[in-house]
Order: C-alpha cells, then sequence, then structure tokens
C-alpha cells in the first residue's frame, strides 16, 4: 500500500533536489526538510497515551507518546541522510540499522549490516531509505525486520519507481509506504528516471 504525499512544499524542495548543480550542503537539507514532512504524515496514527501536567497556570491534561513508540531504521548508506533530523524530532525513537547496497550487474542486494532495537517486537518501525527503484532493497529490508515481528512497519521513501512500488506491493503488501514523489520510470541500470541520481553519492560527495 503506498500513498503520495502531494504537497507544494514537498514539490518544491524535490525539484531542487533533482537538480544536478544543486550541492552536497543543500542536497542534506532538503533532504532533512522533506523527512520531517513526510513523518507527519507517515506517524498520524501512533498512539498516544494521557498525562496530567502543570501549565504556569493550572493543572491540564495532555497527550504524549509512548516512550517505546518508535524505531527508525535507515537503510545504509542513504537512509543515513534522513536519520538525524528523524531523530530530533522524535527523541524517544530508537534507531536500528540495515545495510544493503545493490549489486551493480545483478541489481540484487546484498546485505552486510544489521544491528536492530532489542525491543524492536514492542515498536512501530519506520523504515527511511530516499530511493525506490526495483524495491529489491526495501523488500529484503523488510523480509529481516519482518523476522522481529515489530507492532508495524511503515516506510519513508523520497523518490519512488512504479516498479518499486509494485515489488513492494506483492512482497509485502501490508507495509504502507509514504513516498514524497512517484517517478516515471527505471532505465536499463536500474536507477530511477528522471530521478536526482545516486542518492548515496550525493549526500556524502562520493560521485
Ligand atoms: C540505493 C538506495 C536504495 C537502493 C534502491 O542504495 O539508497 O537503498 O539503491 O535500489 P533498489 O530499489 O533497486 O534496491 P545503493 O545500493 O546505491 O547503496 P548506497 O546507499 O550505499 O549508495
Ligand atoms: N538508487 C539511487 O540512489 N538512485 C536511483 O535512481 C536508483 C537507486
Amino acid at each position: 500500500m503506498h500513498f503520495e504525499i502531494r504537497h507544494p512544499l514537498i514539490q518544491h524542495k524535490i525539484t531542487w533536489m533533482r537538480k544536478f548543480d544543486t550541492d552536497k550542503k543543500m542536497f542534506r537539507e532538503l533532504l532533512n526538510e522533506i523527512s520531517i514532512l513526510l513523518m507527519y504524515e507517515a506517524s498520524r496514527d501512533l498512539p498516544v497515551r494521557e498525562i496530567e501536567v502543570t501549565t504556569p497556570l493550572m493543572k491540564t491534561r495532555s497527550f504524549i507518546l509512548e516512550d517505546n513508540a518508535v524505531a527508525i531504521i535507515p537503510i545504509l548508506r542513504a537512509g543515513l541522510g534522513m536519520t538525524d533530523i528523524l531523530q530530533d524530532l522524535l527523541p524517544i525513537a530508537k534507531v536500528g540499522h540495515i545495510g544493503l547496497y545493490r549489486n551493480e550487474k545483478t541489481l540484487e542486494p546484498v546485505e552486510y549490516y544489521k544491528k536492530l532495537p532489542k525491543d524492536i517486537s514492542e515498536r512501530h518501525v519506520f523504515v527511511v531509505d530516499p530511493m525506490l527503484a526495483t524495491g529489491g532493497s526495501l523488500s529484503a529490508a523488510i523480509t529481516i525486520i519482518k523476522k522481529e515481528k515489530p507492532l508495524s512497519i511503515r516506510v519513508l521513501s523520497i523518490i519512488s519507481a512504479p516498479e518499486g512500488l509494485a515489488r513492494m506491493e506483492h512482497d509485502h503488501p501490508d507495509v504502507k509506504i509514504f513516498t514524497a514523489q512517484i517517478d516515471e520510470k527505471l532505465n536499463e541500470k536500474g536507477y530511477i528516471l528522471p530521478g536526482l541520481g545516486d542518492a548515496g553519492d550525493r549526500l556524502f560527495g562520493t560521485l
């Protein structure tokens, strides 16, 4: 299941992320900003609990997230570019990491790292990765995460290809994907068109 978050603020920021001459600093800032906007949508139905607080004027009742509500799981590397800002936004979150890269010939994901919070089964998981291309990496990451039985799994993706969304619908129809933009298609090398190029390389300057 996927949701394209069509919003002028997001559309504006994606336009600048796409431009080939947007530099690393601005690319990172735009990725941070869109990540917050996506998380705002994706976290809409998180459970809250009512507590009593004292304002400077009186006692009242008000809502908070549960301490153990959330885990954020970036897919390395590019997902790291979304993680710091989301941790700032949700300090209650624990962060797990899954390291996957695409074999450039087969486009199949290769796992090289995994460290997940021990209490992940009590948490709602948000997997973050800017690019959903063939869907191979995301599908593999979700398969790994599902073994730990979290309460729910959602995905934040900046740009998604129809091919990757279709694969996710086939492999993991229960996972909600919140994407800022659905692009046209993949090219023969598995890059999203029009896309924004290699997100990891643009984030970390390894072009
Ligand atoms: C990119 C991207 C996704 C993956 C998407 O990572 O960040 O993880 O490709 O492609 P897919 O949907 O076809 O699997 P990449 O493999 O380039 O690794 P990197 O983040 O280390 O650069
Ligand atoms: N990974 C990227 O970073 N960009 C693409 O277009 C496809 C996969």
